[in-house]
């Protein structure tokens, strides 16, 4: 089973891409919407939950990890390798492999919660691959709370959208990471108003494919995994709202269980 786990909701967009990718995977899945969100904690505190979410996830029956939520991925990644002897898969490099790999002028920007900012990990992974690349990263606290709303499509949003944009426009990137769960959900918009010409770069998109490829590579892996097209989902806490963004970012209807963890 392909455990995944995020802070609350958002991290389906990630299940999304993987049963588009890699279908008939079983997949289990973790929200933390008890504590969502974890983009304006501590870096402390989002390593306990990741820790604990991980755990949850493995002794469901885990054989690999997804750790869906930007934010853990940013601040918690290390402290989850060095304690579980699994497959650990962050959402951060396969964006930053896709970006480099996509980008003409290497101009990059990068968006996410502030805390996934704050902790610089897309400029330094970026440069670490490509010296010369210019990264720009603005932060966009509204996005989620927006995306929860489900005001995906209202005026109000395409104009928050569009001033967190403007210093990235200004500075004519040319590829756009998409550096939180919730963002592919306003990928439309996010694409109207940066521009046309720019690359937009779905961290949920890109993990998946990072995670195709490494089971292609370890077929040790591989065979451990079971594949009944399987899915169980579980979340912290349930409130309708909760229900509707997960219809909203998985496109489908699905039954939450509710889990204390
Ligand atoms: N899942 C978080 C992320 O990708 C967004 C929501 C939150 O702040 O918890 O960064």
């Amino acid at each position: 089973m392909i455990g995944i786990f995020d802070s609350g909701i958002g991290g389906l967009t990630t299940v999304r891409a993987i049963i588009e990718t890699m279908p008939g995977y079983d997949l289990i899945y973790f929200g933390d919407t008890a504590r969502t969100p974890y983009g304006t904690k501590s870096r402390k505190t989002v390593i306990r939950y990741a820790i604990e979410n991980t755990e949850f996830l493995i002794k469901k029956g885990a054989k690999i990890i997804v750790m869906a939520c930007n934010t853990a991925s940013s601040v918690a990644t290390e402290a989850i390798k060095e304690r579980y002897d699994l497959p650990i898969f962050e959402v951060i490099s396969p964006a930053v492999d896709l970006a480099i790999a996509s980008s003409r002028g290497m101009q990059i920007g990068v968006i996410g919660t502030r805390a996934t900012i704050k902790s610089g990990i897309y400029e330094k992974k970026i440069l670490e691959k490509n010296g010369a690349a210019k990264v720009f990263s603005t932060p966009c606290p509204l996005l989620v709370p927006l995306v929860e709303e489900g005001w995906v499509t209202k005026p109000e949003t395409a104009m928050i959208v569009k001033k967190y944009l403007h210093p990235l426009k200004t500075r004519q990137i040319d590829t756009l990471i998409l550096g939180c769960t919730h963002y592919p959900i306003l990928k439309a918009v996010i694409q109207r108003k940066i521009g046309r010409q720019v690359t937009i770069i779905d961290s949920s998109v890109a993990v998946s494919k990072t995670i195709k490829t490494y089971l292609g590579e370890h077929p040790e892996i591989e065979a451990v995994l079971s594949k009944n097209s399987r899915m169980d989902f579980f979340v912290s806490d349930i409130t309708t709202q909760f229900e509707k963004t997960a219809e909203s970012a998985l496109k489908r209807k699905i039954a939450l269980s509710h889990v204390e963890i």
